[in-house]
């Protein structure tokens, strides 16, 4: 489908959209949030794909984040509007009608775990690790973390994950109900598809409906209060001097000074 950033193929009705920026640990930057965005739309519209899987390229990450060298000069009104460009990719995916699974084959931190929490759920390899990280940028999730995370681990653990940063590997993100399924990493494609295959077998509509009850359920609504509250606390941060450090020392490579300003 001619993308810079995504390769995608459809195979026995399933697409699998692999986001392709190995050398960045395949980092969402503008590009992929436009072409991932289209790819969306054409899972939704082309009757030939029954379901999606979304997938990192190279053996070490899934996404390891929003790209943190787009940071750079945004002022709070920018970055209002990133954080709610992620949000509407993000609502698309998981408002899709037909299921869209992640395999998450490495690194899935920040707007990474964000994108497979969008995803209606989540298989992943041995070496999966997971993590919010936004807080040592002097961040935080921009991308629906704050909401989906708290859903699917609950109030306490997402709390400490997000204020320590700290990662969880895969064992530790079965047990938290962050992936239904923990593989070797060179099984992990197949099972997903495996799965997809019986879902592929019952009625659309019906699955269709279940996506949409099973949101309705659990999703605090895009335009409701916890989502906006995180796009406004998103723009905050990014007048802080606190996020210009973060960030600069992520880019430079050294640990990061705060200083509560
Ligand atoms: N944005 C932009 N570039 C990123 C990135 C991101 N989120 N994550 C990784 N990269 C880049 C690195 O800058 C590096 O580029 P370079 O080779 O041009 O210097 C390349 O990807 C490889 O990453 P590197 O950090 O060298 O790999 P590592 O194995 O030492 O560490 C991670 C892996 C995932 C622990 C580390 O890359 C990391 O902490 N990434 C950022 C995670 C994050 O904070 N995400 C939230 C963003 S809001």
């Amino acid at each position: 489908m001619g993308y810079t950033t995504l390769l995608t193929i459809i195979e026995n009705n399933i697409c699998i959209i692999t986001i392709n920026r190995p050398d960045k640990l395949n980092a969402l930057n503008k590009d992929v949030f436009s072409e991932l965005d289209n790819a969306i739309d054409e899972v939704i519209k082309n009757p030939e794909i029954k379901s999606a899987i979304i997938t990192g390229s190279g053996a070490k990450a899934f996404v390891a984040g929003a790209d943190i060298t787009e940071f750079s000069g945004l002022n709070k009104e920018q970055a209002m509007a990133l954080a709610q460009r992620g949000h509407d990719v993000f609502f698309k995916i998981e408002n899709s009608p037909k299921p869209i699974v992640a395999a998450v084959n490495g690194f899935a931190l920040g707007g990474g775990c964000e994108l497979a929490m969008a995803c209606h759920f989540r298989l992943c390899s041995e070496n999966a690790k997971f993590g919010q990280p936004e807080v040592n940028l002097g961040l935080i999730p921009g991308y629906g973390g704050t909401q989906r995370l708290t859903q699917l681990v609950g109030k306490g653990k997402s709390m400490e994950l997000q204020m320590t940063g700290n990662m969880v590997d895969a064992n530790e993100a079965l047990q938290l109900g962050l992936v239904n399924h923990v593989t070797a990493a060179d099984s992990l494609l197949q099972k997903t598809k495996d799965i997809l295959q019986v879902i592929h077998a019952k009625a659309p509509v019906a699955v269709g409906k279940i996506i949409e009850c099973i949101n309705t359920a659990v999703v605090n609504r895009g335009n409701e209060s916890g989502y906006k509250k995180e796009v406004a606390a998103f723009g905050e941060c990014f007048i802080t001097e606190d996020m210009k450090e973060g960030t600069a020392a992520f880019l430079e490579k050294r640990k990061a000074v705060f200083t509560g300003k």
